[in-house]
């Protein structure tokens, strides 16, 4: 199985991340770090607590992370994810405990633990990862790879440039996209293209137990928010992609391409350009996910909940 660790803002979409990784065979799942980003670092590690305690997923370390970006103040989507982070369902007291080292350190840790590298899938701000690699730049070694969710070959949804993840941390993506680390880039792009239909929540509703009507919650919520806030008929399930690829390379064709993270743009702070067609001449820093098998991304999602079942 693929060693990873999950970094995340849960988070609708992160948290079925999180229940793919932990539900399927071909993943090994370290450890889960938190980070400001939906929500405040105290909502989005409280509900990766919550998504843990509901899916039975126990014996993972959780840790909390950054709680602003490297530079200026943190932000939240509200709009998208409600209060909490994570509205739509009521949950209750989580049972699984926080770890007690800062998200940074859990990372770290892991990466010196493991006897093989370890690939890091980070879906929300990249202030965790960037932090890590700024303040142990010799760990680098022991990462296979980062697959993130991040970014976008088009247009932006935060600003008509950026999507949240980037624009939340521009510096954090920058150091991220610039360490020479092998980088998968699941943006918008592609995200776009695995919408939670109606009956794809029909499908996890059917699997008739407590943890499918949490997710069932779980989506109508998002796509009510994603509804009002876009007029999208259906929501991006955005952030699972990247547990998605790493589960089956096939699952997302990917391209080769120079990205630059958008610093000082008066209009355009937080955009990843993507080189698609080589015109700057600068090398390739970055796999970009492009046409996604959609049925076999929501064969994994029901799959996966159905696998954590009874919880
Ligand atoms: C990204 O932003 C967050 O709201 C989602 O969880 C996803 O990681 C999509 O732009
Ligand atoms: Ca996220």
């Amino acid at each position: 199985a693929v060693p990873v660790i999950l970094d995340c803002d849960p988070g609708h979409d992160d948290a079925f991340n999180i229940m793919l990784a932990a539900a399927h065979p071909a993943i090994e799942l370290l450890a889960i770090t938190t980070v400001a980003g939906n929500q405040t670092l105290e909502k989005t590690t409280l509900n990766a607590r919550r998504v843990c305690t509901v899916a039975g997923i126990e014996g993972v370390p959780i840790g909390a992370g950054r709680d602003r970006p490297l530079h200026g103040t943190a932000s939240v989507a509200v709009g998208i994810h409600g209060e909490s982070g994570l509205d739509g369902p009521g949950f209750g007291e989580p049972t699984v405990p926080l770890d007690p080292r800062d998200g940074v350190t859990l990372i770290r840790d892991t990466l010196l633990a493991h006897p093989v590298p370890v690939t890091l899938a980070p879906t929300g701000p990249l202030t965790n990862v960037a932090a890590l690699l700024l303040g142990h730049p010799r760990l680098a070694e022991r990462i296979e790879r980062i697959v993130l969710m991040g970014g976008s070959t088009g247009r932006g949804n935060t600003t008509p440039a950026a999507e949240f993840n980037i624009v939340c941390d521009p510096e954090a993506a920058d150091i991220v996209f610039s360490s020479g680390l092998p980088v998968t880039m699941m943006g918008l792009n592609a995200s776009h293209q695995v919408l939670a239909t109606a009956d794809v929540i029909a499908r996890i509703d059917a699997l008739g137990t407590p943890l499918s009507r949490l997710c069932t919650e779980l989506l109508t919520f998002f796509a009510a928010a994603y509804r009002e806030v876009f007029g999208f008929t259906a929501p991006p399930l955005h952030d699972p992609l990247t547990v998605a690829h790493i589960i089956d390379p096939q699952l997302v064709g990917l391209v080769s391409a120079s990205v630059a993270v958008e610093l000082t743009g008066t209009h355009t702070r937080g955009a990843t350009v993507v080189d698609l067609d080589g015109v700057t001449g600068r090398p390739a820093n970055a796999q970009v996910g492009m046409d996604v098998n959609v049925a076999a991304f929501w064969d994994l999602i029901v799959e996966a909940v159905r696998t954590l079942g009874g919880h």
